[in-house]
Protein backbone atom coordinates (compact mmCIF):
# COMPACT_ATOMS: atom_id res chain seq x y z
CA UNK A 1 0.00 0.00 0.00
CA UNK A 2 1.20 3.51 -0.54
CA UNK A 3 1.94 5.15 2.71
CA UNK A 4 -0.95 7.57 2.25
CA UNK A 5 -3.28 5.13 1.60
CA UNK A 6 -2.07 3.08 4.91
CA UNK A 7 -2.83 6.58 7.12
CA UNK A 8 -5.90 6.85 6.01
CA UNK A 9 -6.95 2.83 6.13
CA UNK A 10 -5.92 1.99 9.47
CA UNK A 11 -8.50 1.86 11.77
CA UNK A 12 -9.25 -0.20 15.31
CA UNK A 13 -10.05 -3.49 14.03
CA UNK A 14 -11.67 -5.70 16.45
CA UNK A 15 -12.69 -8.88 14.88
CA UNK A 16 -10.10 -10.82 13.31
CA UNK A 17 -9.68 -13.65 10.82
CA UNK A 18 -8.24 -17.52 12.46
CA UNK A 19 -5.35 -16.99 10.16
CA UNK A 20 -2.14 -16.36 11.42
CA UNK A 21 0.99 -13.63 10.18
CA UNK A 22 3.69 -14.40 8.57
CA UNK A 23 7.01 -13.90 10.79
CA UNK A 24 8.23 -11.55 8.63
CA UNK A 25 5.49 -8.98 8.55
CA UNK A 26 5.52 -9.35 12.46
CA UNK A 27 9.29 -8.52 12.45
CA UNK A 28 8.61 -5.70 10.25
CA UNK A 29 6.21 -4.46 12.43
CA UNK A 30 8.40 -4.84 15.62
CA UNK A 31 11.04 -3.10 13.55
CA UNK A 32 9.05 -0.24 12.38
CA UNK A 33 8.45 0.57 16.54
CA UNK A 34 12.22 -0.43 17.59
CA UNK A 35 13.22 2.40 14.90
CA UNK A 36 10.34 5.14 16.48
CA UNK A 37 12.09 8.13 16.98
CA UNK A 38 12.33 8.89 21.31
CA UNK A 39 13.23 11.83 23.60
CA UNK A 40 17.23 12.04 23.59
CA UNK A 41 17.01 8.65 21.68
CA UNK A 42 16.35 6.80 25.15
CA UNK A 43 13.49 4.26 23.55
CA UNK A 44 11.79 3.00 27.19
CA UNK A 45 10.57 0.67 25.95
CA UNK A 46 10.04 -3.22 25.63
CA UNK A 47 7.90 -4.98 23.03
CA UNK A 48 6.35 -8.20 24.23
CA UNK A 49 5.29 -10.02 21.14
CA UNK A 50 2.49 -13.29 21.65
CA UNK A 51 1.14 -15.52 19.40
CA UNK A 52 -0.46 -18.88 21.27
CA UNK A 53 -4.00 -18.80 21.68
CA UNK A 54 -4.23 -19.28 24.91
CA UNK A 55 -1.71 -17.08 25.85
CA UNK A 56 -3.66 -14.51 24.02
CA UNK A 57 -6.89 -15.51 25.41
CA UNK A 58 -5.18 -14.82 28.93
CA UNK A 59 -4.12 -11.18 28.02
CA UNK A 60 -7.20 -10.21 27.16
CA UNK A 61 -8.59 -10.17 30.60
CA UNK A 62 -6.00 -7.20 31.64
CA UNK A 63 -8.77 -5.47 31.20
CA UNK A 64 -12.52 -4.90 30.49
CA UNK A 65 -12.19 -3.68 26.91
CA UNK A 66 -9.19 -5.80 26.10
CA UNK A 67 -11.17 -8.63 25.05
CA UNK A 68 -10.58 -7.84 21.39
CA UNK A 69 -7.09 -9.67 22.34
CA UNK A 70 -8.05 -12.97 22.72
CA UNK A 71 -9.08 -13.40 18.51
CA UNK A 72 -5.89 -12.05 17.55
CA UNK A 73 -3.55 -13.73 15.54
CA UNK A 74 -0.70 -11.64 17.24
CA UNK A 75 -0.53 -9.09 20.49
CA UNK A 76 2.45 -7.16 20.77
CA UNK A 77 2.40 -5.72 24.70
CA UNK A 78 4.06 -2.26 25.14
CA UNK A 79 6.20 -1.93 28.04
CA UNK A 80 7.60 1.00 30.02
CA UNK A 81 9.31 1.81 32.82
CA UNK A 82 7.81 3.00 36.04
CA UNK A 83 9.06 6.32 36.98
CA UNK A 84 8.81 8.70 40.02
CA UNK A 85 9.61 11.90 37.81
CA UNK A 86 6.10 13.20 35.99
CA UNK A 87 8.26 14.73 33.17
CA UNK A 88 9.38 10.82 32.25
CA UNK A 89 6.28 9.81 32.58
CA UNK A 90 5.22 12.28 29.77
CA UNK A 91 7.96 11.37 27.67
CA UNK A 92 7.67 7.94 28.26
CA UNK A 93 4.02 8.20 27.02
CA UNK A 94 4.58 10.33 24.24
CA UNK A 95 7.11 8.09 22.95
CA UNK A 96 5.33 4.94 23.31
CA UNK A 97 2.48 6.78 20.97
CA UNK A 98 5.18 7.27 18.10
CA UNK A 99 6.14 3.42 18.24
CA UNK A 100 2.37 2.41 18.31
CA UNK A 101 1.71 4.59 15.38
CA UNK A 102 4.97 3.57 13.29
CA UNK A 103 3.58 0.18 13.81
CA UNK A 104 -0.19 0.28 13.35
CA UNK A 105 0.78 2.08 9.78
CA UNK A 106 3.40 -0.72 9.01
CA UNK A 107 0.95 -3.06 9.75
CA UNK A 108 -1.82 -1.13 7.69
CA UNK A 109 0.58 -1.26 4.43
CA UNK A 110 0.76 -5.27 4.99
CA UNK A 111 -3.27 -5.18 5.20
CA UNK A 112 -3.23 -6.00 8.49
CA UNK A 113 -5.10 -5.00 10.91
CA UNK A 114 -4.48 -3.65 14.34
CA UNK A 115 -6.43 -2.63 17.70
CA UNK A 116 -5.39 -1.13 20.82
CA UNK A 117 -6.09 -2.14 24.34
CA UNK A 118 -5.45 -0.28 27.99
CA UNK A 119 -4.32 -2.73 30.50
CA UNK A 120 -6.18 -2.23 33.85
CA UNK A 121 -4.93 -4.99 35.97
CA UNK A 122 -0.80 -4.59 36.02
CA UNK A 123 -0.63 -7.66 38.27
CA UNK A 124 -2.47 -10.11 35.64
CA UNK A 125 -0.36 -8.26 33.13
CA UNK A 126 3.15 -9.21 34.93
CA UNK A 127 2.05 -12.78 35.53
CA UNK A 128 1.12 -13.19 32.18
CA UNK A 129 4.26 -11.40 30.39
CA UNK A 130 6.78 -11.72 33.31
CA UNK A 131 8.46 -8.32 32.81
CA UNK A 132 10.05 -6.71 36.34
CA UNK A 133 8.76 -5.00 38.67
CA UNK A 134 10.28 -1.26 37.83
CA UNK A 135 8.44 -1.82 34.57
CA UNK A 136 4.50 -1.77 33.40
CA UNK A 137 2.36 -2.94 30.52
CA UNK A 138 1.23 0.68 28.97
CA UNK A 139 -1.26 -1.05 26.31
CA UNK A 140 -1.66 -4.04 24.10
CA UNK A 141 -1.81 -3.82 20.30
CA UNK A 142 -3.19 -6.68 18.52
CA UNK A 143 -3.02 -7.32 14.94
CA UNK A 144 -4.71 -10.16 12.68
CA UNK A 145 -6.51 -10.13 9.37
CA UNK A 146 -9.50 -7.79 9.37
CA UNK A 147 -12.69 -10.27 9.79
CA UNK A 148 -14.90 -7.68 8.95
CA UNK A 149 -13.88 -6.08 5.44
CA UNK A 150 -10.23 -5.62 4.90
CA UNK A 151 -8.72 -2.55 5.36
CA UNK A 152 -9.03 0.15 2.69
CA UNK A 153 -8.73 4.46 2.53
CA UNK A 154 -11.98 5.93 5.06
CA UNK A 155 -13.41 8.62 3.05
CA UNK A 156 -15.05 10.26 5.80
CA UNK A 157 -13.33 9.22 8.95
CA UNK A 158 -15.11 10.11 12.12
CA UNK A 159 -12.66 12.83 13.14
CA UNK A 160 -13.75 16.77 14.26
CA UNK A 161 -13.60 18.89 11.35
CA UNK A 162 -10.38 19.69 10.07
CA UNK A 163 -10.71 24.12 10.25
CA UNK A 164 -11.92 23.45 13.33
CA UNK A 165 -8.38 21.06 13.91
CA UNK A 166 -5.91 23.34 12.11
CA UNK A 167 -5.51 27.43 13.61
CA UNK A 168 -3.41 29.00 11.42
CA UNK A 169 -0.35 30.85 12.99
CA UNK A 170 -2.56 31.54 15.91
CA UNK A 171 -5.41 29.75 17.77
C1 LIG B 1 -4.39 5.49 24.09
C2 LIG B 1 -5.47 4.66 23.46
C3 LIG B 1 -6.12 3.68 24.21
C4 LIG B 1 -7.11 2.90 23.63
N1 LIG B 1 -7.66 1.90 24.37
C5 LIG B 1 -8.57 1.07 23.79
C6 LIG B 1 -9.09 -0.04 24.50
O1 LIG B 1 -8.75 -0.30 25.66
N2 LIG B 1 -9.95 -0.86 23.86
C7 LIG B 1 -10.34 -0.62 22.57
O2 LIG B 1 -11.14 -1.42 22.06
N3 LIG B 1 -9.88 0.44 21.87
C8 LIG B 1 -8.99 1.29 22.44
N4 LIG B 1 -8.49 2.36 21.74
C9 LIG B 1 -8.94 2.62 20.36
C10 LIG B 1 -9.72 3.92 20.22
O3 LIG B 1 -11.00 3.77 20.79
C11 LIG B 1 -9.79 4.28 18.73
O4 LIG B 1 -8.49 4.50 18.25
C12 LIG B 1 -10.62 5.53 18.46
O5 LIG B 1 -11.97 5.31 18.79
C13 LIG B 1 -10.55 5.97 17.00
O6 LIG B 1 -10.97 4.91 16.16
P1 LIG B 1 -10.05 4.34 14.99
O7 LIG B 1 -8.77 3.87 15.64
O8 LIG B 1 -10.84 3.22 14.40
O9 LIG B 1 -9.78 5.44 14.03
C14 LIG B 1 -7.49 3.13 22.29
C15 LIG B 1 -6.82 4.10 21.53
C16 LIG B 1 -5.81 4.83 22.10
C17 LIG B 1 -5.06 5.85 21.24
Amino acid sequence: METWDAIRARRNVREFEDRSLAAEHLERILEAGRRAPSSRNWQPWDFILVTDREHLGELAKVSRSAGHVATSAATIALVLPRSENAGARDRAQYDVGQATMAMLIAAADLGIGSGHAAVADQDRARSALGFPEDRYAAYLIDLGYPADRPLKPIRNPNRRPFDEVVHGGRW
